[in-house]
């Protein structure tokens, strides 16, 4: 088994490494002049079973980019299996047109990997569970719910009631509660633009309620702006704690979550982000994915994984 990472998850995958006591395989990725990415591997990788560690969060296109290029390299070092596990997989949300003239995003980046000799591919909770419709490859979906419940239990209290942001989070919001044991409600939300969300209704009882917002994942923060907008106008209290799996932040999301504001915002470390003035938690991946790493390459079922932190 041998572990490589890209620049967007080298920390995670350093981790993994730790946790599996196996070794990083050595490489440059380095740009050219042009803006072209080079890698180089600096061994051989005869008959290895590799896994390619690479989030495809922002700048989405040079990672997605560093991803092919490490597993093509990866392939042609003589490896008899390439894994690519990326926890966070970007153009999950272009799993299907929406209107005409679109293209499907998603099929474009699983042809892309496919060309690049991926063989399989690890997801943490991705926006689509229909992944493998999409993949020409097995794809092995692995949660961060467990995780993130945990985390989430010190600052449950008697008054706590989950929220899904959209319908979109209601099957997430069912696997939280199970776990916390809490009431859910569920938000209607309708998507403007890119990062633009109405609110149109709340179902479920927040009146007096403390809000604990959980989605796949924060880009933008239009859709949890949103979200803490109707839950205050459906009387809940102030105080609200968000949890997802993937702390995308980007564009106006800083400053959205501090206007809200929110009093705590859980992720996980599937993006790696610089010092933030929000007052965030963040879990570790690590062993999940040196739990999956390890069963897949020895051929064992994940789905007792699931449940469990
Ligand atoms: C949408 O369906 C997703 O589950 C998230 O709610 C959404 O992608 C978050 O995006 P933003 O933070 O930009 O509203």
């Amino acid at each position: 088994m041998r572990l490589l990472s890209g620049e967007a998850s080298d920390e995670l995958a350093r981790r993994m490494a730790a946790d599996l006591q196996t070794p990083m395989v050595e490489r440059d990725i380095a740009r050219f002049p042009d803006g072209e990415i080079h890698v180089r591997l600096h061994e051989e990788l005869r008959d290895a079973d590799t896994y390619v560690v690479q989030s495809t969060g922002p700048p989405t296109q040079e990672h997605l980019t560093e991803l092919l290029l490490l597993a093509d390299a990866a392939h042609r070092a003589g490896s008899q299996r390439v894994t690519a596990v990326v926890p966070y997989l970007a153009y999950a949300r272009q799993d299907r047109r929406t209107a005409t003239g679109e293209p499907v995003g998603l099929r474009v980046v699983a042809e892309l990997l496919r060309a690049s000799h991926v063989d399989r591919i690890v997801v943490v909770d991705p926006h689509t569970p229909a992944l493998e419709s999409v993949f020409g490859m097995p794809v092995e979906i692995t949660t961060a719910v467990p995780i993130l419940a945990e985390a989430l239990r010190d600052h449950v209290t008697a008054d706590s009631v989950l929220v899904a942001p959209d319908l979109g989070a209601a099957k997430l919001v069912d696997r939280y509660a199970e776990l916390l044991d809490l009431d859910v409600a569920i938000i209607r939300k309708t998507r403007v633009s890119g990062d633009e969300v109405t609110a149109n209704a709340v179902v479920g009882d927040v009146h007096r309620r403390r809000p604990i917002i959980v989605d796949d994942m924060i880009s933008t923060a239009g859709t949890l702006q949103t979200a803490v907008a109707a839950l205050r106008d459906a009387g809940a209290v102030d105080g609200v704690v968000v949890a997802a799996s993937h702390g995308v932040l980007v564009g106006a999301a800083v400053e959205r979550l501090l206007a809200v504001p929110v009093e705590l915002v859980i992720t996980t470390d599937s993006l790696t982000r610089s010092a933030s003035p929000l007052p965030l938690e963040t879990v570790s991946l690590a062993r999940r994915l040196s739990d999956v790493v390890l069963r897949l390459h020895h051929g064992r079922p994940l789905d007792e994984l699931a449940a469990h932190a």
